[in-house]
């Protein structure tokens, strides 16, 4: 794990006001892995006082690319950075997906801005798994589709793709998969990993997903982040230092 001020090399924002910032640091860029995250100083002052974690988005040579929204005032503080300032990070940190598992087809489940953690996600694995990436949102305004492929879309008012929410959506694609070695890989609001969870043990399909909630360390020593164990209720874990990426049979969501 390094702290580490590390420069910004380019800002872009998408259509959908979705942002990607890219940050030049060799050292992290070599060993982090998709659903680490980093923990992120927005600002050198004081406010706001905590780091706000971000999924590695992807890493294109030494840069590491970060996508966000601006929901509150730290994200509004970073999509105002500009190229050449330092940026005071903290990673990688967490527990990515497991890649190495027992399967030949990956299938990507993602609500909104839960897309984030998997263009490196598909650039680490494309070449040696097939890949299906269902992609939900509330309307065609909230599809994000920068680095994903072989894209299937669901959007709740019927504005782009099958109407309807993205477990529907996969539900209505599933039989395709049938007799297949197939994984899902989710990240998106809780309420879809909700609904995602009955579907993966409905049909009996190993499934790991990206937990969010509010963090502060981001490495385990405040005991800020914690998620509900299953083999041990009221026991928790933590999604800093457990997770973020859980099995989901693991934990309460
Ligand atoms: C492991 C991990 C990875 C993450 N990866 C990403 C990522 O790749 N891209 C990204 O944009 N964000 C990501 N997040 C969430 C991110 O850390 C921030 O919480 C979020 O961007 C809002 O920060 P803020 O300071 O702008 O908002 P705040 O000022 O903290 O909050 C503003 C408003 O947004 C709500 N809010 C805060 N966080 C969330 C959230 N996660 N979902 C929905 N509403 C929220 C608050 O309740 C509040 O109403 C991740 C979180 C975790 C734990
Ligand atoms: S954020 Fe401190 S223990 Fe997880």
């Amino acid at each position: 794990m390094f702290i580490t001020k590390v420069p910004v090399k380019e800002i872009i924002e998408l259509e959908n006001h979705i942002f990607i910032i890219k940050l030049f640091s060799p050292e992290i860029a070599s060993i982090i892995q998709p659903g680490e995250f980093l923990n992120v100083k927005v600002v050198d002052s004081n406010y706001p006082l905590l780091r706000r974690p971000f999924s590695v988005c992807d890493v294109e040579g030494d840069l590491i690319c970060l996508m966000f929204n601006i929901l509150g005032e730290g994200t509004k503080r970073l999509a105002s950075r500009n190229i050449g300032d330092y940026i005071d990070v903290l990673g990688p940190l967490g527990n990515g997906f497991n890649l190495d598992g027992n399967f030949d087809i990956a299938i990507i489940v993602a609500g909104g801005l839960g897309v984030a953690p998997f263009p490196y996600f598909i650039k680490k694995i494309k070449n040696s798994k097939e890949i299906f990436s269902f992609i939900g949102g509330k309307t065609d305004k909230d599809i994000i589709t920068y680095g994903m492929n072989n894209i299937t879309v669901s959007t709740d008012d019927g504005s782009a793709g099958t109407k309807g929410n993205v477990v529907e959506l996969l539900e209505l694609n599933i039989k395709q998969f049938e007799s297949k070695q197939i994984k899902i890989f989710g990240c998106g609001p809780n309420v879809m990993l909700r609904k995602l969870k009955e579907f993966s043990l409905t049909h009996n399909i190993d499934c790991e997903v990206s937990t969010e909630c509010a963090m502060a360390c981001g490495f385990g020593i405040c005991q800020g982040c914690p998620i509900e164990s299953t083999h041990h209720p009221e026991k928790y874990l933590l999604v800093c230092k457990n997770g973020p990426v859980f099995n989901i049979k693991d934990v309460v969501l």
